[in-house]
């Protein structure tokens, strides 16, 4: 499974980048708001840190504006993925910028229906948001579940891209499910390290070690 960085902070993309776990990153308004910066600039600044699809979502709500839109954040790097939400001109944008060369991520998702036009649109990557449907009391892993089945009941190419992920338990539920991509805020790509049974058994080999007096440099 791929791992995209769902967030617009230069400093966490490039921290997570240099590990090598940075396979992409995808924004929106609210993560460009919340990093404070100008949309352009910092989606050149990411597209220069990360070889990935770095999503890049448009503000407009009819198609030939969210084209014009998508146009230009393509404009900023090869590697942009344009975002555009799951609406009936958000998939006429799609297919339009498809058609034209570039990824496209269609966000919003929230039902397996919306993922069928998605694909069908020509989507590069449909965006199911889990923690959203969690919030309201659904089941946001079902949703994963039904667009992997319907995807591979007919081979499209489309590529699942699990978004609104809250827990490390997403992670490893999507990845079990067969999500290709998951997008993940870098706090909890930092919770997928820990283990407490891995921190009991180093402090134990630490503990034997220091009893050895030995060292391995100098
Ligand atoms: C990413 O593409 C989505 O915009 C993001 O994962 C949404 O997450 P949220 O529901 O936590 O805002």
């Amino acid at each position: 499974m791929k791992f995209f960085i769902d967030t617009a902070e230069i400093d966490e993309i490039r921290e997570l980048a240099a590990t090598g776990m940075v396979d992409g990153v995808t924004t929106n308004p609210s993560l460009i708001m919340k990093a404070g910066r100008e949309i352009l600039e910092v989606t050149r600044e990411i597209c220069a840190i990360v070889d990935g699809p770095v999503s890049a979502e448009v503000t407009a709500t009819a198609s030939e504006a969210m084209i014009a839109e998508g146009t230009k954040l393509a404009a900023i790097a090869p590697n942009i993925a344009v975002k555009v939400p799951m609406t009936w001109d958000g998939l006429k944008a799609c297919k339009a910028l498809t058609d034209a060369g570039h990824m496209v991520n269609v966000t919003l998702c929230f039902s397996a229906n919306q993922a069928l036009l998605a694909a069908k649109a020509g989507a590069t990557f449909i965006s199911p948001f889990i923690g959203r449907l969690d919030d309201i009391g659904l089941e946001g892993m079902e949703l994963i579940a039904d667009i992997r089945q319907i995807y591979d009941n007919y081979q499209f190419e489309t590529q699942i891209l699990a978004a609104s992920i809250r827990t490390v338990n997403h992670v490893a539920v999507a990845a079990k499910i067969g999500a290709d991509v998951a997008t993940i805020p870098p706090a909890v790509v930092k919770k997928l390290a820990d283990h407490p049974l891995t921190d009991k058994g180093l402090d134990a080999f630490l503990a034997d070690w220091a009893k050895t007096g030995q060292k391995i440099l100098g």
